[in-house]
């Protein structure tokens, strides 16, 4: 068995290796810099997790692993175009520091270079693992669109919101889990709560990820601070901001909004503080990641087993980067 921190390790290690060739240049360097200036590497650990609760871990997981690492950072290159970002990990985003064609393409190709790993485990598990990849695939594209639907919308509710970041990010955490059991030969039963597990726990994450988003140190977190509110994006935080801001407060958060003045961000926040948002997100927090732990209790292996899993879940909801 490995912790969680030995198993990032590992992958960390394991992904250097190269995965594009020399030319054309200008197609595979960016991916190159982009893959190399970091990321947290939790999605194929959690495949490996997956698959090491089950049995010792199977080259196939680390086949996989890789194809969903690749996948995670292809969506991350055209979501820093959709977003308008210019910042991740700490660097240039790479339609900022190239320009849109190549986000475009590099992720493109990035995207191909995944389903080469996943051609390359046993064809016996392979259907298994392509349906649920692509359907997640399918899915991750489904919340972005959601995503960019609520940015102009303003009949955006917090089920709305709940449903788009089930899908844009933690079906993806889930479905890692599930690769890696599948490939471990675990039961549906067993498949079924480990996914489960990774579809709250991914929700606690994407809600992190949007208060750090609002409150984290831009510093640490990596990417532009208040690029969620500068784009109108319809999070949890705004949300609740809008049903708990008194009169003079809401038509404030509306005006801004329509407005995009040059202090909106530093605006935005004074007013999110004021609605006490930040206890409210605790709490919401606290609640999938109460979710998250009951179905972890169903899975049917020895608590010791299950050790890594609760390491990452605390890890994933207070981390700051
Ligand atoms: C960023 O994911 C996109 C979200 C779904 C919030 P991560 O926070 O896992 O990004 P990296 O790969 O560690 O940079
Ligand atoms: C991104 O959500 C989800 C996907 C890339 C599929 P965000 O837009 O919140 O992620 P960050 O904050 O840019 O990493
Ligand atoms: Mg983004
Ligand atoms: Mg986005
Ligand atoms: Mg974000």
């Amino acid at each position: 068995m490995h912790s969680f921190k030995e198993l990032v390790t590992q992958f960390t290690e394991k992904f250097k290796e190269s995965h594009f060739p020399a030319q054309p240049a200008n197609l595979y360097e960016p991916g190159t810099y982009f893959l190399e200036i970091g990321g947290k590497r939790i999605r194929p650990v959690m495949c490996l997790m997956g698959n090491e609760l089950f049995d010792t871990i199977q080259p196939d997981a680390w086949h996989v692993a890789t194809a969903i690492e690749l996948f995670h950072n292809f969506t991350l290159m055209h979501d820093d175009i959709m977003d308008k970002a210019p910042l991740r990990r700490g660097v240039p985003t790479v339609h900022t520091k190239y320009n849109e064609n190549t986000a475009l393409l590099t992720g493109d190709v990035m995207l191909i270079v995944a389903y080469d790993y996943l051609a390359k485990i046993n064809p016996q598990i392979l259907p298994r693992i392509l349906t649920l990849f692509n359907r997640t695939g399918r899915e991750v594209c489904e919340g972005q669109q959601w995503d960019m639907d609520f940015e102009t919308s303003q009949t955006v509710k917090l089920d709305n919101y709940l449903h788009m970041i089930e899908l844009k990010t933690s079906v993806l955490l889930a479905a890692s889990l599930k690769m890696g059991a599948i490939i471990g030969g675990a039961s549906e039963g067993n498949c079924l709560h480990l996914y489960e597990f990774g579809r709250n726990l991914g929700i606690a994450f994407q809600i992190q990820d949007d208060y750090l988003d609002a409150f984290g140190d831009p510093e640490k977190f990596g990417k532009e601070q208040g690029g969620d509110i500068r784009q109108n994006k319809k999070t949890f935080l705004l949300l609740h901001a809008l049903e708990v801001a008194n009169p003079q407060q809401k038509s404030r958060l509306l005006q801004l909004m329509e407005e995009n003045p040059a202090d909106k961000v530093e605006q935005v926040l004074a007013i999110f503080r004021e609605c006490n948002v930040d206890t409210w997100a605790r709490e919401l927090k606290q609640s999938y990641l109460d979710k998250a732990y009951q179905q972890l209790e169903a899975v049917a292996v020895t608590a010791t087993r299950k050790a890594p899993l609760l390491e990452l879940a605390e890890f994933l909801v207070a981390r700051e980067h």
